[in-house]
């Protein structure tokens, strides 16, 4: 959606402010020992807190309030019997809606360790994401955004998830663009606009980054069983630095 009135704004700010306080949340609770249906109810409990409602379950009919991908799943993962143990690669992703407005925001963790490995993957795809956000900027082509998560990437010696994409966001959970892709997209004409609401979520991994979508429907794992990092954030594009919603 382009977001222009003061109400869109505000409504979008709520809801996003919402987002991460759960995502955040989540990983404080992530621990050995409990089942990542538990920790999904902890995130649902804390948006219902809050007035607001799930977005894979009111959109997708997702079979969870959150999605939480154990590696090498790296998205879309379903809450399940699975118990969290010291050491596991996961990523927590949560969106939701509030008053007709979404947010969405991802981050990939490691439970009660710390992993020198992994720490290297969360530095990149943050650093990525952090260059991102630097060049969304009303103006610029949407393929300027890939084109900066790909070069910070091969930076740090990693490589992007080609399959796994951002997206326009705002009155619906995916709207226009449908794709913000994480590699320089040549023929991506699209240039950014003042008030447009994306959702950037570089994906980086040490294999050759593609998924394929298990048994369940849903869950979706490199191709190669590599690791994966995701961080993500929505914003508002403006002439300046994008606002940033999900903090
Ligand atoms: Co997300
Ligand atoms: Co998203």
């Amino acid at each position: 959606m382009i977001a222009t009135s003061e109400k869109d704004i505000n409504g979008l700010k709520a809801i996003g402010h919402i987002c991460a306080m759960t995502l955040q949340k989540m990983m404080e609770e992530a621990k050995p020992g409990m089942t990542t249906i538990e920790l999904d109810q902890i995130g649902a409990e804390f948006l219902k807190k809050e007035g607001a409602n799930s977005a894979p379950q009111v959109m997708y009919q997702f079979p969870g309030a959150t999605c939480i991908s154990i590696s090498p799943v790296i998205a879309h993962g379903i809450p399940d019997k699975h118990i969290l143990k010291a050491g596991e690669l996961i990523n927590i992703d949560v969106s939701a809606e509030m008053d007709g407005y979404f947010g969405d925001t991802g981050a990939s963790m490691v439970v009660a360790k710390h992993i020198p490995e992994y720490e290297k993957i969360f530095e990149a795809t943050k650093s990525a994401l952090a260059k991102a956000l630097q060049v969304a900027r009303a103006g610029q082509p949407l393929n300027l955004i890939g084109k900066t998560i790909q070069e910070e990437a091969k930076q740090n010696g990693f490589n992007v998830i080609y399959d796994l994409t951002g997206h326009g966001i705002g009155r619906k959970l995916h709207d226009e663009p449908s794709a913000v892709h994480n590699f320089y997209k040549e023929d991506e004409r699209f240039i950014l606009t003042e008030g447009l609401v994306l959702a950037i979520e570089p994906f980086l991994t040490t294999g050759k980054g593609h998924v394929f979508e298990k048994r369940d429907g849903w869950s979706l794992q490199t191709i190669d069983k590599t690791i994966a990092a995701q961080f993500e954030h929505t914003i508002i594009i403006t002439k300046g630095e994008p606002i940033i919603l999900t903090i």
